[in-house]
């Protein structure tokens, strides 16, 4: 990319935002928290093959191009990168990013290989674009921490900023996987949010048992006979280790399928 060769001696503060694509309002938040930050915007927008398990999941991953370039252009991005597959990955690669611990359980237990394909695929833009910042968002709150993680571990010149999880007006979160349910599947899963704000309440009522929480959760979810639990986890936000008794704050993740949709949600569970 000349771009990135360029910028260093005179664009300013590069702030990248990692996207693939089929842009919602969960994204946009991300590109305007950049555009406070700095003073170029880059988004990339790839499809990423190497993180998805299933090829169905990879062929049926929602693609509106046109949209996401004008909703880009609407935000005032300098930078939208979009590059296709035979130009990001050499047909006989062999280097990949393992990160070994973080990874471990919640989507990486489920989804193995997934974050070995995200943290190459993040690592490869950064060394690509060299953005002085670059934003993920909360909603996939291990990818986040993961990516901290290889940044630490690494010695990446990049600080990670976080964005707060977007919601739909019901408090679903917001998910380029959305559109792919049908109308009474959309209306089901807000139960998700549901048990969300529950698990909040118990808290906030005394409950410091995870065992407890994490049943209550289920016991929500259940209420959809359709949706299928792949997790519910309440973890060490730092670790991502499970807790039996809630600490400072800790992480409650949940992965459920609906019409064979992955939909994940998470929120910290602080206490007091
Ligand atoms: P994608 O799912 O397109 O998400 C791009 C970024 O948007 C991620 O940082 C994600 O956490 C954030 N995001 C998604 N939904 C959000 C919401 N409702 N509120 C706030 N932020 C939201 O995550 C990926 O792509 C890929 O794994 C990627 C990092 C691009 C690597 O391929």
């Amino acid at each position: 990319m000349d771009w990135a060769k360029e910028r260093r001696c005179c664009l300013g503060r590069v702030a990248l935002v990692p996207t693939m694509g089929a842009l919602h309002v969960g994204h946009l938040s991300l590109i305007e928290l950049a555009r406070m930050q700095a003073d170029e915007v880059v988004v990339s927008l790839f499809v990423n093959p190497t993180q998805f398990g299933e090829v169905s999941d990879l062929t049926s991953y929602p693609k509106t191009l046109e949209q996401d370039k004008a909703r880009c252009e609407a935000l005032g991005v300098d930078v939208l990168f979009a590059p296709s597959a035979d130009r990001v990955y050499a047909p006989d690669a062999s280097v990949w990013i393992d990160e070994e611990q973080l990874s471990r359980g919640l989507c990486g237990g489920s989804r193995p290989g997934h974050f070995r394909g995200v943290c190459t695929i993040v690592l490869k833009l950064f060394n690509w674009v060299q953005p002085d910042l670059a934003v993920f968002g909360e909603k996939d709150a291990q990818q986040l921490r993961i990516i901290e993680r290889m940044v630490r571990d690494l010695n990446i010149a990049v600080e990670i900023v976080r964005g707060e999880i977007v919601r739909e007006s019901d408090g679903l979160a917001m998910s380029s996987r959305n559109q792919r349910l049908s109308k009474v599947a959309r209306a089901d899963a807000v139960v998700i949010y549901e048990a969300i704000e529950l698990a909040k309440k118990w808290v906030e009522q005394g409950e410091r048992s995870t065992e407890v929480l994490m049943q209550g959760v289920r016991d929500r979810l259940a209420r959809v006979p359709s949706l299928i639990v792949d997790y519910v986890v309440v973890v060490d936000d730092v670790t991502l280790e499970p807790v039996e008794q809630l600490g400072s704050s800790a992480l409650l993740a949940i992965a459920v399928k609906l019409e064979s949709v992955r939909l994940i949600d998470n929120s910290v569970l602080r206490l007091g």
